[in-house]
């Protein structure tokens, strides 16, 4: 794999995508919330986002490609840690000295991954066909419309509300092991694991809060 055949060239580029990811979920929520505020201002926000050839043509195919290499570099770790040991750690007994989301890193990555897929289904591939395929006509005011008809469904809502609690552990552990990957410790890390923990239990109860706002609103 040439520039990722070490395994620490392999973490640190795991370390660098998942901040690339955690910056855009940082933004995601932002524009989500905007949708619990305004109708007006998330269609705005929306178009705008729809429609921006810089992001749409450069943002988003960089965002694609940093989903998907997070997620394959994620199995290649997990498979080579698992070769790696032929004898187990003679004191690998769980939670006596590693905890359950660092454990479980490769299962809340595939949970998610799966949301993705159905979130995909949901809003991706309909906007794609929207814009590319279909070439309807740009209707500014769409987005929220669309959005509010998604979060009728309690099915998906529950859905989407337990894949936030597995994106709360994967974040839980991911925050802080993505730092540690960087080589980072100093006198402010300690600032850093607990704004990590915030960060982690934050962002995926505003994704749930928005869920749960359309659902009991219309
Ligand atoms: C209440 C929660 C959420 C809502 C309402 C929501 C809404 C949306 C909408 C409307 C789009 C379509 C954007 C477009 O026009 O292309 C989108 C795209 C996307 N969402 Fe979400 N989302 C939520 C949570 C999440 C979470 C938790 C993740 C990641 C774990 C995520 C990842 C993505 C990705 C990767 C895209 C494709 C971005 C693009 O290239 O357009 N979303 N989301």
């Amino acid at each position: 794999m040439g520039i990722l055949s070490s395994s620490i060239a392999r973490k640190v580029a795991m370390a660098l995508s998942a901040f690339f990811l955690m910056f855009f979920l940082l933004i995601h929520v932002s524009v989500n919330l905007v949708s619990v505020f305004s109708e007006d201002a998330f269609n705005t926000a929306s178009h705008f986002m729809g429609t921006n050839p810089l992001i749409q043509y450069a943002m988003q195919p960089i965002l694609l490609f940093g989903v998907i290499f997070h997620f394959v570099l994620g199995f290649v770790l997990e498979l080579k840690n698992r070769n790696a040991r032929v004898v187990k750690y003679y004191k690998n007994n769980g939670a006596a000295n590693s905890t359950w989301m660092s454990r479980n890193m490769i299962f809340s990555g595939l949970v998610i991954l799966a949301f993705i897929v159905l979130h995909f289904i949901d809003f991706w591939f309909p906007e794609v066909n929207y814009k590319y395929i279909a070439h309807l006509p740009e209707d500014p005011s769409r987005y929220y419309g669309e959005l509010v008809h998604k979060f009728e469904n309690p099915i998906r809502v529950g859905a989407y509300v337990v894949a936030f609690i597995f994106l709360a552990l994967h974040l839980l552990h991911g925050f802080q092991s993505a730092f540690q990957s960087m080589g980072c410790n100093n006198k402010y890390t300690k600032y850093v694991k607990s704004f990590g923990k915030w960060y982690a239990l934050l962002i995926p109860a505003l994704f749930i809060f928005i869920a749960l706002f359309h659902y009991f609103s219309h």
